[in-house]
């Protein structure tokens, strides 16, 4: 299998006053193309910090992480930032999508990020039908004018997918993209991001739900700061 993203025993410790917390203890990990992934485990065991550090918005104290065989440690800053605007779509789990901007604009963000102000001239037509694209994908075609704040959470969560995709990014990870979310809401968010999968995109997903869990193609537990294969007919 084409293998997307790898992490090679990864260590990551806070240092909180005298106390070091050692959250993640030597993680090994492999991302194949096209798979969708899920990581589950106790609140607090480190998901939200190694998906973190899969999408090169934190380091690791120790090991690395390799996309397509190369070494986030040893791109420039340039091209890490390229990386986590182009390579990685990420999904937070509040959203942080921008109040002083429409839905549309959110959406655009990412895309208006990847090329100087000149670029963004020549790019914005292109931009914009895409993000209107996407929005009407996920039934917000009628939300394009408004703000982050008159709209439901599942609705900022999907507006937060959209501009997760607008760069049509290899990799898209999710932290707990259905967290905040009453399980109708939740389940739609889910049906979305299955039927992104089966048209090839690679998703890491974290969650607490061990039935959503359930309806992936791998399960990944991290615990005692180690990650292990949940065998799914166990
Ligand atoms: N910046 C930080 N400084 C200090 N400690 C931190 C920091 N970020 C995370 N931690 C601690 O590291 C541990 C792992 O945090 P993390 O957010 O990765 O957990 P999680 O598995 O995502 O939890 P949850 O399911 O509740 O979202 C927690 O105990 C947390 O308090
Ligand atoms: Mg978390």
């Amino acid at each position: 299998m084409n293998t997307l993203l790898k992490a090679t025993d990864i260590h990551k410790s806070y240092k909180m006053g005298k106390v070091k917390l050692d959250v993640l203890k030597g993680v090994d990990f492999q991302i194949h193309k096209g798979e969708f992934v899920a990581i589950v485990g106790a609140s607090g065991c480190g998901k939200s910090t190694l998906l973190h550090i899969f999408g090169a918005l934190d380091l690791p104290d120790r090991g690395y992480v390799e996309f397509e065989n190369q070494r986030l440690n040893s791109f420039r800053w340039s091209k890490l930032d390229r990386f986590r605007n182009k390579t990685v779509g990420f999904v937070f789990q509040f959203y942080h999508l921008l109040d002083e901007l429409s839905v549309l604009e959110n959406v655009m963000v990412p895309a208006m990020a990847s090329v100087g102000v000149p670029g963004w001239f020549r790019l914005k037509p292109r931009a914009k039908k895409k993000a209107m694209s996407l929005l009407e994908r996920f039934g917000l075609q009628d939300r394009l004018r408004h703000k982050p704040y008159e709209l439901s959470g599942g609705e900022r969560q999907r507006v937060a997918i959209a501009r997760a995709l607008i760069n049509e990014p290899p990799l898209l990870l999710a932290d707990e993209p259905t967290g905040n979310l009453d399980s109708r809401t939740g389940n739609g968010i889910l049906e979305a991001l299955k039927e992104l999968n089966a048209e090839g995109q690679t998703i890491v997903m974290v969650t607490h739900d061990e039935r959503i869990a359930a309806q992936v193609t791998r399960i990944i537990r991290l615990a005692d700061g180690k990650a292990k294969e949940v065998m799914l007919n166990q």
